[in-house]
């Protein structure tokens, strides 16, 4: 399936600016989204096996999730579950809606299956994200597997009042999402990237807890994740790390776009590189698989990590789960693969484990390789 996209249909979808493909989907999808029909004759055509995974309290059909970016505005719901999905994270979502950055703002190198971009949080903001999660959960077309949502912070609000703003998004979306991703390390907007400083983050995680403990009345509160960027020195990763337990944290994430830019063999990528924004796909794979195995060893392996960063097959999606990962997600794979990349990986990582225990394989190799 893959084979049939990449021959025939990526070509001409490479044709057009990334951005206008990326809305053109969504909006397909939020058709197909719209039919129950259509979901079920997808979910039968892809046919993902299952491989349960539980994690921070959570049961997921399969440790494979998307990622953040790609569904912002809640638009196609239900379909990511039909696409075999073990997951999905919707947003990022700000406090504020706001358009994010002028456009040209999403790159591809395709020599090299990567992405840039500095989209900057274009969102509907958590209001309107918030009625539109409600309306799915109303008509009774919410998935069956988790769903997160990843919170940003608005670009009007000051950094000094970060806590304030992600904790009034938290609270108007507490209801409708089964955990929530802190985003601290995207690179599009400004100085964001140092809220992921021990102090920064300790307030930010204080002002999600009061707010989990208050709404959860004395029940469990909902899984917080801290989402990290590939760029931290291991320092500053140990100083997320010493977080996990004072403001208990349910995991990490692993990792964000990074600013680096590898060297390229090819004229267009050498270019293209030149853009501001974050690097996305396969030139991100092996950082983000170092970050991962650092995280696993730092906290001893107590705290699930969902690993992603360039997987774009399942060598990418195991090597991942040895280094430490419990659940994986992608985003520029699906944009080179196509979507048959959920079964791909999932049969793969079955074939991977054979009879093994899935919680035996995860960082079962962080101990080996540097
Ligand atoms: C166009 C685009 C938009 C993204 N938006 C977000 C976002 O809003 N929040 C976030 O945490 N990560 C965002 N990401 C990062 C992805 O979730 C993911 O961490 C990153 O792309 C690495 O995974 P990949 O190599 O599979 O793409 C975005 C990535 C892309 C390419």
């Amino acid at each position: 399936m893959s084979w049939f996209y990449e021959e025939w249909i990526r070509p001409v979808l490479f044709l057009q600016d990334s951005e206008r493909v990326h809305d053109r989907t969504l909006k397909g999808l939020s058709r197909m989204a719209a039919s129950a029909t259509l979901c079920e004759a997808v979910r039968g055509w892809l046919d993902v096996p299952g491989l349960p995974v539980e994690a921070f309290g959570l049961r997921f059909p399969n440790p494979l999730g998307l990622a953040a970016g790609m569904d912002k505005g809640a638009v196609a719901v239900p379909v990511w579950e039909a696409m075999g999905f073990g997951f999905s994270e919707l947003g990022g979502v700000t406090c504020h809606a706001q358009p994010g950055n002028p456009e040209p703002r999403m790159f591809r190198i395709p020599a090299e299956e990567a992405l840039i971009n500095r989209m900057g949080f274009n969102n509907p903001g958590a209001e309107v994200l918030g009625r539109r999660l409600e309306h799915w959960h109303r008509s009774g077309r919410w998935p069956g597997h988790p769903v997160g949502i990843n919170l940003g912070k608005s670009k009007v609000t000051p950094l000094d009042r970060a806590a304030e703003d992600y904790a009034a998004s938290f609270e108007r979306l507490w209801g409708w999402a089964d955990f929530f991703v802190v985003n601290v390390s995207s690179p599009n907007t400004p100085n964001l990237r140092q809220l992921q400083d021990r102090g920064a983050l300790d307030e930010i995680l204080a002002a999600l807890q009061e707010v989990n403990g208050r709404l959860a009345r004395g029940g469990v509160g909902k899984p917080i994740l801290v989402k990290v960027a590939p760029d931290l020195s291991w320092e500053a990763l140990d100083d997320v790390v010493s977080l996990v337990g004072p403001r208990r944290l349910a995991g990490l994430v692993a990792t964000n776009t990074t600013l680096a830019r590898p060297e390229s063999a090819d004229p267009v990528g050498r270019l293209v590189y030149r853009e501001t924004g974050g690097l996305s796909g396969r030139p991100l794979r092996q950082r983000s698989t170092e970050v991962i195995r650092h995280l696993y060893r730092q906290s001893g392996g107590t705290v699930p990590i969902i690993g992603v960063g360039g997987i774009t097959g399942v060598e990418d999606a195991w090597e991942k789960v040895l280094a430490g990962a419990s659940l994986l997600q992608v985003y520029s794979g699906l944009v080179y693969r196509g979507p048959g990349l959920p079964l791909e990986i999932v049969s793969g990582l079955r074939d991977r484990l054979g009879g093994g225990r899935w919680t035996e394989a995860v960082g079962s190799g962080a101990a080996r390789i540097d």
